[in-house]
């Protein structure tokens, strides 16, 4: 036994002090519970200043993307690193066009997956499904690899609101070729062309949507790539990731909260008693942004737009003072509105069900997700980090019939 050195603490762990420790026989090693603050790889693609809450796609700020770009054209600037000449974002667009169909085998598994399952683990089925069809699944060039990704980027909406109508009873809708990435979906899922102002609320909610550097579904993705595992295996891990409620689950949640509180006069009491009891509010809280998250800045926009729209205020009120009472409360502590709070009600408002707010949520990063597997695996080194053992050193084995 005295010549193994088990990567451990030097003195058992004082409680509190879990975020930090000294290893033995590596001297004075900084270990950090969920990753927090380790610098994991090298990214071009975006930045955010947790401190100022600004964020960037590749140099750009999103308020400039929101106002400017489309879905479409972010995505292809995530991937490729430029802002496409309009040929190359026409050819884009065609393709992205072209792959939005579904293989027929996919598609009718799709309309016979049982109504109840959360849309989330649908999607992760279907997207793994989907990869078995893949012209492309064996590619390995840098193209076959972009056509793979740009597949699956189009099919993730087609999915979803295939299995939407599917469930609900309702008669599949093709994709149209005349509409544009976030138009199509909305389309695909009621059966009607969408407002033209309403399809564009929901573009911009995806180019918000699109990228959010290592977050814990994008860093699956990555970690799943690093194997030199295929690009469907990384994003049915990212799937699997976002959907969980301290990230990508948290929209939905936000939203059965506030039919929960009901009125504006009971927000005081339910946010009181949800801190004394040490419960989350959803929407609120971000482990990089200690301010205002800039993507709820824009998305708060569009909810009171739509509330005015629809002459219905009665979840941007409730949203509101929920806003004003937690800043105030945790304000301090850096907690704000993150891009799930306000996101919610521009869905509700754009007749999107609150189960499908997380499938939206993937369709728009999976752009963002394909974008950093791509970038990591061009100079791939497997992830494995070390674990810190707080076991004893020598335990005797003892045979089960002399157990007690
Ligand atoms: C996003 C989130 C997981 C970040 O977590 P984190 O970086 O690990 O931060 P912590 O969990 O350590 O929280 C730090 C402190 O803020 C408090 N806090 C964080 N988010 C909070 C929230 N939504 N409601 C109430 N308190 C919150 C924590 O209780 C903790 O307080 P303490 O120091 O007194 O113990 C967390 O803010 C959260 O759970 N938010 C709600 C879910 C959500 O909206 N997720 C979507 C993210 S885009």
């Amino acid at each position: 036994m005295k010549n193994i050195k088990y990567l451990k603490p030097l003195s058992p762990l004082q409680k509190g002090d879990d975020n930090m420790g000294v290893l033995e026989n590596k001297g004075a090693i900084e270990y950090s519970k969920g990753l927090e603050g380790v610098i994991a790889a090298l990214s071009s693609i975006s930045a955010i200043d947790g401190e100022q809450g600004k964020l960037i796609y590749r140099g750009i700020p999103i308020e400039m993307l929101a106002k400017h770009s489309t879905y479409e054209e972010t995505a292809y600037f995530l991937l490729y690193g430029e802002l496409p000449t309009k040929s190359a974002l026409d050819e884009f667009v065609a393709e992205m066009k072209e792959l939005r169909y579904l293989p027929k085998r996919v598609e009718e598994c799709i309309l016979e997956l049982p109504p109840n399952p959360h849309p989330m683990d649908i999607l992760k089925v279907a997207v793994a499904h989907a990869g078995l069809y893949d012209p492309d699944q064996l590619e390995s060039c840098r193209e076959g690899v972009m056509r793979k990704v740009i597949r699956i980027i189009a099919e993730i909406p087609t999915i979803i609101a295939y299995y939407h109508r599917a469930r609900t009873k309702q008669e599949i809708v093709p994709p149209n070729p005349n509409l544009g990435h976030a138009a199509n979906f909305l389309y695909m899922l009621h059966g009607k062309e969408p407002d033209p102002e309403e399809a564009r609320i929901f573009d911009i909610a995806m180019i918000l949507h699109a990228e959010h550097g290592l977050n814990a579904s994008t860093f699956a993705a990555m970690v799943t790539a690093s194997t030199l595992s295929d690009i469907n295996s990384a994003i049915v891990s990212a799937i699997g990731t976002l959907k969980g409620p301290l990230h990508g689950g948290a929209n939905e949640r936000v939203l059965k909260m506030l039919d929960e509180i009901g009125t504006p006069d009971r927000v005081e009491e339910y946010v009181k008693n949800a801190l004394m009891e040490k419960r989350r509010i959803m929407g609120f809280g971000h482990r990089v942004y200690k301010t205002y998250d800039p993507r709820a800045r824009i998305l708060k926009q569009y909810a009171e737009k739509l509330s005015d729209k629809y002459g219905d205020r009665k979840w941007i009120s409730i949203g509101e003072k929920i806003e004003e009472m937690m800043i105030r409360e945790l304000g301090k502590k850096g907690i704000f509105p993150n891009v799930d709070f306000y996101s919610g009600i521009v869905y509700s408002f754009l007749g999107i069900p609150r189960d499908l707010f997380t499938p939206v949520f993937a369709m728009a990063r999976s752009v963002g997700w394909a974008a950093h597997v791509c970038e990591y695996t061009q100079n791939n080194r497997i992830f494995r980090p070390r674990g810190y053992y707080t076991g004893p050193d020598y335990v005797e084995y003892i045979p089960i019939e002399q157990r007690r």
